[in-house]
């Protein structure tokens, strides 16, 4: 069963000082469940629901809506291809090609060590450093093929 730890529940209590209705805190008590557990289960999104005083259908509908919230396992590091339009025309097919045979894996899947996974996602806001993915929250921007494999080589 999900429990916030007590250092989040203490975050908890402090954003509801800030807002007049606690379904408000949905995206950062969200963010907190995915900082704590790497990602948002069924057990979880119910917690937030019962904990916010809303329908668990609202909260399984922002989870879903907004790509940065995973609703599965992730592998420790969570390489996400922005694939939008500008990333697009300076290759990000590329980019992703490479990671894929690189891996071993396809879009969307983790390799079996559980080290990484790989998805698309839409436009990051760094059109002008295209193209770009991110790792967790850490943008690696102008990319090559060889520029991947020199930051895949540097994660231990
Ligand atoms: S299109 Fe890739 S960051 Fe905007």
């Amino acid at each position: 069963m999900f429990i916030l730890n007590d250092n989040n529940l203490r975050r908890v209590e402090e954003l509801k000082k800030r807002y007049p209705a606690v379904q408000a805190l949905t995206l950062p008590v969200l963010w907190m469940v995915q900082e704590q557990e790497g990602y948002i289960s069924q057990d979880a999104m119910k917690y937030v629901a019962e904990l916010l005083h809303m329908p668990y259908g609202h909260v399984l509908g922002v989870v879903t809506f907004y790509t940065m919230f995973h609703s599965v396992p992730t592998g420790r590091y969570h390489i996400e291809v922005c694939t939008n339009v500008s990333c697009m025309l300076k290759g990000s097919d590329r980019i992703l090609e490479h990671l894929e045979h690189r891996l071993g894996i396809g879009c969307g899947q983790t390799t079996p060590d559980k080290k990484f996974t790989v998805t698309e996602t839409e436009c990051m806001g760094a059109c002008g450093f295209a193209p770009m993915f991110a790792i967790g929250e850490e943008y690696h921007e102008n990319l090559t093929p060889e520029k991947v494999d020199r930051i895949l080589e540097g994660l231990s």
